[in-house]
């Protein structure tokens, strides 16, 4: 039997290439669910083949919808809006996916059955209340009641009333899951939403589902009206950012390494990554930028950079980063100076709590930090080396903490154990094929 752990002995040397990385997770699993809701085909090309993605489509073919995957591309055959076939007795497994799990529910919020969601070991500890909250006051039925995690069961209404939801998290999933609802919603919804990853919203207006949004500074004030018919959607899936940054910061902590990512979103409400790194003294470009279904793309070309420096990093960019801070924190580990991250809580809400593993990594390989269970201080060394052995393993599978953990490895030294290799497949199934193609050694 293959094992699932890994070993690196060795920092990878230097490298100057060219890569893809996977399609968009969040864009991905929002095309399948919103085509699902369409009349007639739609059509995704370099749709991401991860485990998420995989199993939103076998929960629509579970709901009646046909799909074909071929080659590089995916068709959905929409059968309109509400057009599932329910059934008595259907169980949704959201897998590993907090996306999937809170953006189906509102499709099903006409079920005249109660259907199953469940979810692995780490997406049966998650929060699932600040979803159910806003759908129960549209009037759907939750069981048992005052449950807050999976498994759940959901039950639809025939009379659903629209809402005024205050979205202060900054979590796209649960602004997303509101939208959603109103597809089904008779009137106009009403969302005021701390800023977060804007998809939901992009796909919206490219399908002219009648939506208004006014942004502010911090919020956006977003309503929406129940459409009487969406319109089959034909999308290119551009290269997910959060992969990326995997790469850039392999890039940036290498020697005479030079490195260009083709094709990537790079949505204003997704490139904290950049804006951070950039602040620490990194040299990322965006180049050829283009807009592909109103979403924007571009090349990102960097390089080797001995001088990094610390951040005291805005909390406004926060949601834009969300899903980086891991590999940020390793960066700010060989940064000169202090860094700082506050109002980080939602860190520890993610496929395992990341504010504490990443905080008990970071103290295992020798760099000095004060954390609570909403910030950490990182105190940077530029000289940090790795000279003994580590082991990585018990952190809920987390795909996250086990590609930041491959990046320490090959950037700092030392004789790295990994287990759980293959959590990659949730979100980025060619890691570790990049990986290679960059001349990392990995037994
Ligand atoms: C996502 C939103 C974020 C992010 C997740 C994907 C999305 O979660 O962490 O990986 O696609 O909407 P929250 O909405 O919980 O912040």
């Amino acid at each position: 039997m293959k094992s699932n752990s890994l070993t690196i002995k060795k920092k990878i040397g230097s490298f100057n290439n060219k890569i893809y990385v996977d399609g968009d997770k969040s864009i991905s699993i929002r095309w399948a669910l919103i085509s699902s809701q369409a009349t007639g085909i739609s059509t995704a090309h370099n749709l991401l083949r991860s485990e998420d993605v995989l199993n939103t489509l076998k929960c629509l073919k579970k709901l009646g919808i046909k799909i074909v995957l071929k080659n590089n591309s995916c068709k959905i055959f929409g059968q309109g809006v509400n057009g599932f076939n329910f059934k008595k007795n259907i169980v949704l497994n959201a897998g590993n996916s907090g996306t999937l799990g809170r953006l189906i529910l509102p499709l099903l919020i006409k079920s005249p059955y109660k259907i199953k969601l469940i979810g692995d070991k780490s997406l049966s500890k998650r929060d699932f209340s600040r979803v159910i909250e806003p759908l129960k006051q549209i009037g759907v039925n939750f069981f048992p009641n005052k449950n807050k995690k999976l498994p759940l069961f959901i039950k639809g209404n025939e009379y659903l009333r629209p809402i005024k939801y205050f979205e202060n998290r900054g979590s796209a999933q649960c602004k997303s899951s509101v939208m959603l609802a109103s597809l089904f919603t008779p009137g106009c919804i009403k969302i005021i939403a701390k800023k977060s990853r804007n998809h939901t919203e992009i796909m919206f207006q490219n399908l002219k589902i009648p939506i208004k949004i006014k942004n502010k500074s911090n919020y956006d004030f977003i309503t929406v009206e129940k459409p009487n018919k969406i319109k089959n959607i034909s999308i290119n899936i551009p290269g997910d950012i959060s992969s990326s940054a995997f790469f850039i910061v392999l890039t940036l902590l290498s020697k005479n390494s030079k490195l260009k990512i083709k094709n990537v979103n790079i949505n204003p409400s997704r490139i904290g990554v950049i804006k951070i790194l950039n602040k620490m003294g990194a040299k990322i470009l965006l180049l050829n930028k283009k807009k592909n279904n109103n979403e924007e793309c571009a090349d990102i070309f960097v390089k080797s950079q001995k001088n990094l420096k610390k951040i005291n990093c805005p909390i406004s960019l926060n949601s834009s980063a969300i899903d980086e801070f891991l590999i940020i924190f390793l960066v700010a580990a060989k940064a000169k100076g202090t860094s700082v991250f506050k109002n980080l809580s939602e860190l520890n809400q993610k496929e395992s709590p990341r504010l504490k593993i990443a905080s008990k990594i970071l103290r295992m390989i020798g760099v000095k930090i004060k954390a609570d269970n909403s910030s950490i201080k990182i105190f940077g060394n530029p000289n940090l080396k790795v000279n003994k052995k580590i082991e990585i393993k018990n952190y809920l599978k987390d795909h996250r903490v086990f590609m930041m953990s491959v990046i320490s490895a090959l950037s700092l030294g030392g004789e790295w154990k990994i287990y759980d290799r293959d959590s990659v497949n949730t979100s980025f199934p060619s890691f570790m094929k990049i990986i290679k193609q960059l001349g990392g050694k990995i037994n």
